[in-house]
């Protein structure tokens, strides 16, 4: 998720794009540029955030120009990775938010008809199409490029001599802002809302050509209409799409990071993985190493690679296994880190390395310094992540797990093919848990007045008891604890009263029995239930003081599910006590020191 920006009109161009761009970081701040239209087109981009940028720029008096805040997803960030991209002659400058599926093939065809590429991004050959097609209208040639692109896209284009932008959407998001005697691209409302609350926003398939004074939609080669809106956000609110929180922003993303995260690795037609390690035998025993919510995806990926692909996995907390003489011999050494940068995790893979171990790190930041160290890294596709706590990233990190385990499942194909099929459901799901975020709104009223809380969750749903207790303390700032509901006989039982409430996380698995008899346990020392429960369960209420209801699904994929309602009841419990959600107190959201 990038973020890209475009002007035309009668005032300078290159503040506005700066400006524009800062209201675009929070989609992806690991690399930025502007490209300006004068005698020829003047670029400048490079590997920092749009401030820095911001003072090597020298004036320039033009009038149109396009410009880019990256989060890459093909290729580092770089000078040269970074946008905007160019063509041979740099006559024609593109931005380009989305991902272009077919790149490889389209760059090696174009090398053959003697293109010459500067950087190993996708986007690249997009300005070199335009270029192939070029005769004397942007238009045309940005009409027969696309047809030769399969992916994502949205795209601004710029040529030398030509006082215009034309624009191209499929998938990603664009808007233009309308102003008077000049007009705005953008990915998103944000970007442009200090000049305009004028948007139109484009649709798959649309083509946007754009002057100071008009703006031509045109779709199948034909010109059309589109509606313009008003806005009614101020900037802060738009770039949180409307949401109060980034917080609640990026748990609503979630069903499109669990599609963004396994598409590639399990295919649209049939119900098989392809990660490259379905039948790699070198694979006999796996250590997971990480730190605070990426640790609690480890923990959960743990029983289901054990589960489901009988493969022995240890995982480890990254700041203990510095310090231990861990035994490492063949091992197959994975790192889970979201941002790719935590001090703890990054020590830990250059132990692994340096003993010899196949490393592998799962990161959502491409080139980041664990992408750097690991042999091989996987990515999740969670976006950008603002708020400390992390949310969307736990749930790719699962997801990527799903993937593993699948990928290695030594079940029966038909088995294994319904668990693919559950896992593509898996979307729909989160969705039906968010659409019940009302009913849990009032369940954080209710903890809100606590100061201590229990979570318990037994098997699979242990780790999301501790997620959910890591979530609560992070930005409610309760103390709150998560056990193996079997643990709490054995000492925390004496902590319990009627105002320490326990979360019970009661699946229907080979578990729910015993955790039953734990809740009466519970009960029995008058501490008031909060129990989280699959829709059909019509038993539980008798146990409990209050159910949270989540959508029924296959009880190897409740985590997700019991995550996401766990998400929601620390987000409103923090809001009812007027917490700074976003940027909790005392925290980071990449911890860079041990
Ligand atoms: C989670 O909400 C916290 N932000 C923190 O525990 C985090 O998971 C931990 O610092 C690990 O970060 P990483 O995944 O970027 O390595």
């Amino acid at each position: 998720m990038c973020g890209i920006v475009g002007y035309v009109g009668y005032r300078e161009a290159q503040p506005i794009l700066v400006n524009c761009l800062k209201r675009l970081e929070y989609r992806g701040y690991d690399s930025c540029g502007l490209a300006l239209l004068g005698e020829g087109i003047e670029v400048y981009k490079d590997a920092v955030r749009i401030e820095a940028l911001e003072k090597a720029l020298r004036p320039n008096v033009s009038k149109t120009g396009i410009g880019h805040t990256r989060w890459a997803t093909h290729g580092k960030p770089s000078q040269v990775n970074a946008h905007p991209h160019t063509d041979c002659s740099g006559q024609v400058a593109v931005v380009h938010n989305g991902v272009i599926e077919n790149f490889l093939q389209l760059k090696e065809q174009l090398i053959e008809e003697g293109h010459t590429f500067r950087s190993d991004t996708d986007t690249e050959v997009i300005p070199h199409l335009i270029e192939k097609y070029y005769q004397d209208s942007l238009e045309k040639a940005v009409a027969r490029a696309i047809v030769d692109l399969t992916g994502s896209y949205a795209f601004a284009a710029i040529h030398a001599g030509r006082n215009e932008l034309v624009v191209a959407r499929k998938e990603s998001p664009l808007i233009l802002g309308i102003g008077d005697k000049e007009h705005f691209v953008a990915s998103d409302v944000p970007a442009v809302l200090d000049y305009t609350d004028r948007v139109v926003y484009l649709e798959d398939g649309d083509i946007g050509v754009i002057t100071a004074d008009k703006v031509t939609y045109i779709s199948n080669g034909k010109e059309i209409e589109r509606a313009e809106h008003r806005i009614p956000w101020s900037v802060a609110e738009a770039q949180k799409a409307g949401y109060e929180h980034f917080m609640i922003k990026e748990i609503h993303e979630q069903p499109r990071v669990i599609r963004e995260t396994y598409k590639g690795y399990i295919s649209a037609i049939e119900p098989v993985t392809n990660l490259g390690i379905e039948k790699d035998t070198s694979i006999t025993d796996i250590l997971i190493v990480a730190c605070g919510t990426s640790y609690y995806a480890s923990l959960v990926g743990k029983h289901l690679i054990q589960s489901l692909a009988q493969i022995p996995v240890r995982v480890e907390i990254a700041s203990e296994f510095n310090y231990s003489d861990t035994v490492l011999g063949k091992t197959w050494f994975i790192v889970i880190t979201q941002s790719g940068e935590t001090a703890d995790s990054i020590r830990a893979l250059r132990k692994a390395k340096e003993s010899g171990c196949r490393t592998l790190a799962i990161t959502n930041v491409v080139g980041s310094s664990a992408t750097r160290i690991a042999d091989e890294t996987l990515y999740i596709k969670a976006g950008p992540e603002i708020c400390v706590a992390a949310t969307k990233s736990f749930i790719a990190q699962l997801t990527m797990f799903y993937l593993i385990a699948l990928a290695r499942a030594s079940r029966d194909v038909r088995s294994r093919a319904g668990m693919i099929l559950e896992l593509r459901q898996l979307p729909n799901k989160v969705q039906e848990m968010l659409d019940r975020e009302e009913e849990i709104a009032k369940y954080g009223k209710y903890l809100a007045k606590y100061e201590n809380v229990f979570f318990v969750g037994r098997g699979l749903n242990f780790p999301i008891a501790l997620e959910g207790a890591l979530k609560l303390k992070e930005i409610s700032y309760i103390h709150a604890e998560g056990y193996p509901a079997g643990e709490l006989k054995h000492g925390p039982f004496a902590l319990l009263t009627p105002n320490t409430p326990v979360i019970a996380i009661v699946t229907k698995d080979n578990t729910y029995d015993t955790l039953l008899a734990n809740i009466k346990e519970i009960k029995a020392r008058e501490s008031p239930v909060i129990a989280i429960a699959g829709e059909s369960d019509e038993e539980i209420k008798k146990y409990v003081d209050f159910v949270i209801k989540v959508p029924d699904v296959d009880p190897v994929f409740s985590p997700v599910i019991n995550a996401v309602a766990l998400q929601l009841l620390a987000y409103y419990t923090a809001r009812e006590r007027g917490c700074s959600i976003d940027t909790p107190r005392n925290l980071a959201k990449s911890v860079t020191v041990e």
